[in-house]
């Protein structure tokens, strides 16, 4: 492969975000999950990926990135510990306060057996996270898991700060609110993100595509991506069998 330009490599990037859907999402945003499949789905992602989230930064800045590359991860590990530049409080915490709001005690997240598909994906996010290399550790972390479906469109179209009403409207359209009956009180995780997201979104990109300007950076960052998306599948695969939905 010889070396992308920047925009080629951040489309590779993209094309692969863009597939970061799951045909059982919709079960979850329509309403039509029960409480004890909410609960599955997210004790899941609480233990493979949520609890851990900021520690998984902390180990990429750990290995020593370049300056511009620590501040940034500095900066997304300040917010996610702490809340520092929200509400005070870190977002794995702001998690289980959304818990709360759906009924699940903080007691039920404590101890959680991971499905054998979730400790495979859990697996890989160590390894990427101490054994690649800070750059494919960024990519993995703040492209894919950080990131969604929806990359393409925050790059592009940026949507600037979010006022509080503004956000205030998107909780109230969150589907937790919507369909499950969580209280807009128990939602700072989501207008958290509606703060300070559109920012990592736009480091992550700064990051990875400002650093991987060799062919094999840039080779070992897209097949690592592959490689997350595949075992993202499969873990998603895996908390929509353990709640008993099929494939349509
Ligand atoms: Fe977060
Ligand atoms: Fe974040």
């Amino acid at each position: 492969m010889k070396t992308l330009s920047t925009i080629q490599f951040r489309g590779r990037l993209l094309s692969i975000m863009e597939r970061k859907h799951h045909w059982a999402w919709p079960y979850l945003t329509n309403g039509r999950l029960t409480r004890e499949q909410l609960k599955i789905h997210f004790q899941q992602e609480y233990a493979v990926y949520v609890r851990d989230f900021p520690v998984f930064l902390a180990r990429i800045h750990g290995q020593n990135p370049p300056a511009h590359a620590r501040t940034l991860l500095a900066r997304n590990i300040f917010e996610e510990d702490t809340g520092g530049l929200s509400f005070g409080r870190s977002h794995p915490d702001l998690f289980l306060t959304m818990m709360e709001g759906l009924g699940f005690k903080t007691d039920e997240f404590n101890r959680i057996t991971l499905l054998r598909p979730s400790r495979m994906y859990r697996r890989w996010l160590d390894t990427a996270t101490q054994k690649r290399g800070w750059l494919v550790g960024a990519a993995v972390m703040t492209v894919f898991v950080e990131g969604s479906v929806n990359d393409r469109d925050e790059l592009l179209n940026p949507s600037g700060r979010k006022s509080r009403d503004e956000i205030d409207a998107l909780v109230a359209r969150h589907p937790l609110v919507r369909h499950y009956g969580v209280s807009p009180a128990h939602m700072d995780l989501t207008r958290a993100h509606h703060l300070v997201e559109a920012g990592h979104r736009h480091d992550a990109y700064d990051m990875v595509l400002g650093y991987a300007v060799r062919a094999v950076q840039q080779q070992a960052v897209l097949a690592s991506l592959a490689k997350t998306f595949s075992l993202w599948s499969q873990y998603r695969d895996g908390v929509a069998r353990a709640c008993g939905l099929k494939k349509p």
